[in-house]
């Protein structure tokens, strides 16, 4: 944008020009977002569009024009698709990134399994397709319903345009009566090349690479779209099975094959980390000819037995792992450094890049971290890119690894200009004026101004509506946005009111552009939809610092109901029991656990939150699959030498039926297995009269033997 005269410093015929650009600007860019998929604006600079349009109109109420963009709020809600609940959860998978990744995996299972280094233990080696998932259900040998991924537990329902894609069977002979085959959609080079021809001739918007061009043909909500697409198939997984496909995962593979789907033709059985790195070099040499996009390779431990004991992490496979391809890199011209305001008030210096194509893909922003990396730190103090600094104006290298934001990977210094200077970070957050600070040991500076930080509301509702917190339909990020920048929302709380701010009355909803009756009574009832809620969503979705997924996981499980959990976080001081109990979780440390109840302590913080709560019906957390398990919530400590698995096994084992692993044994003990060696442990279970168990005895009751 020019510079910019104060909106009370413009004469009335100045701001009537102004406020018309800005209508227009805004219709466009409005445009270009919703309806083609193609943002011209960042959401930043529109922002600043919209808010120089609201002070205008503030300092001039009479030049209000009747289309204004104040009274423009949000996108079309799409109907979009039904939600498939997957029986059997879409993981992701773990990376490696070089050799060593590759012998470490190996290792890792090994140590995991209990088996010794010159053991054999063969892995499958497959490429990696760069398309996206689909899981595919077979109910007596008929295709019933097609899913995507989604957030791996619950995805979309796209039968109807998985039926048309030939690599698809509809029935299957001699199948398993149930049957979820997993794979990859994908769309070949030569056709993807053919459709963006076709889409440019026709007028339409053309994609930017395979992966896109699959993603937005699959996801049609008119079938006939997606079957004038070509879109592929390579099966190579599978969820939920009434009976197992073979004893190994390449004969599961072959099975696949039989029963009529494509599975990939470089899928090959590898005895060592050394043969998984030749293939995988072999697999790279073809990458260029094979003809449609692939990432990486993928290994898998063969044996299923092995699989099924290896088990799962929180959301990846500890069997699989993706040896990814080196990232991709060019080099183009930094133009500015932006600084963006995140949820939690960190300060992010962000790369405005002279746009440059890096596999396929137009970048034109990349991350910067902090302040250290700019000067040529990494976290720890050390020289990155052999020291060299960041500065406006440079030749900067960018590369892309996967779906990951782009970085900087080196700087031409031959090509700086001599009066470049070094970057420096602002101190003051540039969007509400507060002091922005660097604690000592923090690589983030950070905004102070908490609750009345503009940025920090805005990407705390935005974190706040995201697929993995509430996820309400028809409420996205850009929605949000307008909502609170038109002064509708301002924390989470108000999304619960805004039917009976907005539902009737003069200022509605259906008025807005881009809503209809039909959108605005959808988004109210998906909101209404989310006031019953798991405990583990609200507690992720309020978006404390340290607090991702998993440790909201971890803290729904452990404290069970809402007044449980945020008692104790209103409680929690270091030293006192609450903390002590705090800490005992595995997976919650010092630093999380200060971020909890500073957050719970602060008054404005806690009655926001409260606020929210009081429009809720909190669902306690359910133990997943622990239903009939006959460990579930009990304490069980394991010590001696464990013959049949490893202690890692054990424990993972334990965990994954809902008993919680202690180290040592205390009156809260309900169970101890106790292997050959067994000393101090046993004795003080022994004299505490709690229940022993040899591993054999456990292994009968968990129904393992
Ligand atoms: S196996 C439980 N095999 O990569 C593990 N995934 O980064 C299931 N993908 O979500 C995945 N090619 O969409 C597997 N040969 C392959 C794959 C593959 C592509 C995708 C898949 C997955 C993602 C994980």
């Amino acid at each position: 944008m020019t510079a910019e005269i104060e909106p009370d410093a413009l004469s009335a015929d100045e701001a009537k020009q102004e406020l018309a650009r800005l209508a227009d600007l805004l219709r466009s860019a409005n445009l270009a977002y919703h309806t083609e998929d193609a943002p011209e604006l960042s959401d930043a600079e529109y922002d600043a569009l919209k808010r120089r349009n609201a002070a205008i109109e503030a300092a001039f109420p009479d030049l209000k024009r009747d289309d204004s963009p104040s009274e423009q709020v949000g996108a079309p809600v799409a109907d979009g698709f039904s939600k498939v609940t997957h029986a059997v959860a879409m993981l992701s998978l773990a990376n490696a990134f070089d050799d060593d990744d590759v012998t470490e995996f190996d290792e890792r299972i090994r140590k995991y399994l209990g088996l010794a280094g010159d053991a054999p233990l063969a892995y499958t080696a497959e490429p990696k397709i760069d398309g996206l998932s689909l899981s595919l259900r077979y109910e007596q040998g008929q295709l019933v319903q097609a899913a995507t991924r989604g957030d791996g537990s619950v995805g979309e329902n796209v039968t109807a345009n998985a039926r048309t894609i030939d690599d698809v069977p509809q029935s299957l002979r001699d199948a398993p009566d149930l049957l979820e085959v997993r794979g990859e959609v994908y769309m070949s080079h030569a056709d993807f090349e053919a459709l963006n021809a076709r889409q440019a001739e026709a007028g339409q918007k053309t994609f930017a690479n395979p992966r896109n061009a699959a993603a937005g043909s699959l996801r049609q909500l008119d079938a006939d779209i997606t079957r004038s697409r070509p879109l592929r198939f390579f099966a190579y997984a599978w969820g939920a099975l009434s009976a197992p496909l073979a004893d190994t995962q390449k004969g599961a593979i072959d099975r696949l094959a039989q029963l009529g789907f494509q599975t990939n033709p470089l899928t090959q059985l590898c005895e060592s980390p050394a043969e998984m790195i030749t293939h995988y070099r072999q697999i790279e040499a073809q990458r260029a000819t094979l003809g449609y996009d692939i990432d990486g390779v993928v290994y898998k431990v063969d044996n299923l037995g092995l699989q099924g004991r290896l088990g799962f992490r929180s959301t990846t496979p500890r069997w699989a792992v993706a040896h990814k391809f080196p990232a991709e890199l060019a080099w183009t011209r930094l133009e500015a450094i932006d600084i963006q305001v995140g949820r939690t008030g960190a300060l992010s210096p962000v790369a405005r890049l002279t746009p440059v194509t890096v596999g396929g893909v137009v970048v034109s922003n990349a991350t910067l971290h902090n302040e250290d990396y700019i000067a040529g730190r990494d976290n720890k103090g050390e020289t990155i890119r052999d020291g060299k600094d960041i500065r406006v104006g440079d030749w900067v290298q960018v590369y892309r690894a996967g779906d990951v934001i782009p970085k900087v990977a080196d700087v031409d210094l031959s090509k700086r200009a001599k009066d470049a200077a070094p970057f420096e970070m602002p101190a003051r957050c540039p969007e509400c004026g507060s002091a922005a600070i660097r604690e000592p040991g923090d690589a983030i500076r950070r905004c102070t101004g908490g609750l009345i930080c503009p940025a920090q509301a805005v990407e705390k509702l935005k974190h706040f509506v995201s697929r993995a917190a509430f996820d309400i339909e028809g409420l996205g990020a850009k929605q949000v946005e307008q909502f609170y920048t038109d002064g509708w929302i301002a924390e989470p709380a108000d999304i619960f009111t805004l039917r009976d701010r907005y539902g009737s009355g003069l200022q509605q909803l259906k008025n807005r552009e881009g809503w209809g009756e039909k959108s605005a009574t959808n988004l109210f009832d998906a909101i209404d939809d989310k006031r019953r809620i798991g405990l583990a969503r609200v507690i992720f979705a309020l978006g404390i610092r340290h607090v991702g997924e998993a440790a909201a996981n971890l803290l729904a499980l452990h404290y069970g109901a809402w007044p449980a959990f945020s008692d104790a976080m209103r409680d929690a001081e270091e030293g006192n029991a609450a903390w002590d109990d705090l800490l005992s979780i595995d997976g919650v440390g010092a630093v999380m656990a200060r971020s909890l109840a500073t957050t719970f302590q602060q008054d404005a913080e806690r009655a926001s939150i409260d606020r929210l709560i009081a429009h809720l019906d909190i669902e306690e957390a359910a133990r997943p699959d622990t239903d009939g398990s006959p460990v579930a919530g009990k304490t069980v400590v394991f010590t001696g030498t464990l013959e049949k698995m490893t202690r890692a096994e054990a424990k993972a084992r334990a965990e994954a039926l809902g008993a919680k692993v202690s180290g040592s044994v205390s009156a809260k003990t309900d169970l101890l297995v106790a292997g050959p060696g067994a000393g101090s442990k046993a004795t003080k279970a022994a004299s505490l009269g709690i229940e022993t168990l040899d591993e054999d005895g456990w292994l009968e009751l968990i129904g393992a033997l």
